[in-house]
């Protein structure tokens, strides 16, 4: 974990500085705040939606926006849509969350024999714990770079309801299984390697 937040450190630290990758590595997290909003509304119950949901839904969508809307203080106007060229490490990007996805909804189909909408909600929560704990980091390191650069951009408001989430993902775990630990542990090891390429992969464009 160490090392891992080091090497992000060290990424983020190099992207910063440079107006069109700092650019595109905010456009590349809004995308993928806003496959996040898009699943979490994929995941929904028609009818059976409570008020946390919605609000989380409401605040991944608002991140993909905020983060767009900050490019514009870093390189304005160039950054119209989410194809390739906008992007950093385009491919492992679009995977990431996806890669996630399908890799938790086979893991409770496997161990828990979940199918149908207990499968929906169960992969909502584990793959949403998973990237709370990592948008924990990932944020937390950016805005101490964004600082130490005295860059416009600032990424405070998206870390203040993150933290928000992580709690209520907890929360709804407890709920959901009694060995919710473990299942969580299990999402997270497969999160972190998904990280890892992402890391790799934007690092060797940054070469
Ligand atoms: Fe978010
Ligand atoms: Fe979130």
């Amino acid at each position: 974990m160490e090392q891992l937040a080091e090497q992000l450190k060290q990424v983020i630290e190099q992207i910063v500085p440079s107006n069109e990758l700092h650019g595109r590595w905010l456009n590349s997290l809004s995308m993928m705040e806003n496959t996040g909003a898009r699943k979490i509304s994929r995941y929904e119950h028609p009818v059976h939606t409570g008020i946390i949901v919605l609000k989380h839904a409401a605040e991944e969508a608002r991140h993909a926006y905020y983060l767009k809307k900050q490019i514009e203080k870093v390189v304005p106007g160039n950054f119209p849509d989410y194809t390739f060229p906008y992007l950093l490490a385009p491919v492992t990007s679009y995977q990431y969350l996806h890669q996630l996805d399908i890799s938790a909804c086979r893991y409770l189909k496997d161990k828990l024999g979940l199918e149908g909408r207990e499968l929906f909600h169960g992969a909502y929560l584990l793959v949403t714990y998973a990237i709370e704990v990592r948008a924990d980091l990932l944020y937390g390191i950016y805005q101490e770079a964004l600082t130490k650069y005295k860059s416009k951009v600032n990424v405070k408001s998206i870390i203040l309801e993150e933290e928000g989430h992580l709690a209520e993902m907890t929360r709804m775990l407890q709920t959901f299984h009694p060995e919710w630990a473990q299942l969580a542990e299990d999402i997270c090891k497969v999160e972190g390697d998904l990280f890892i390429k992402w890391i790799v992969a934007i690092q060797q464009e940054l070469n």
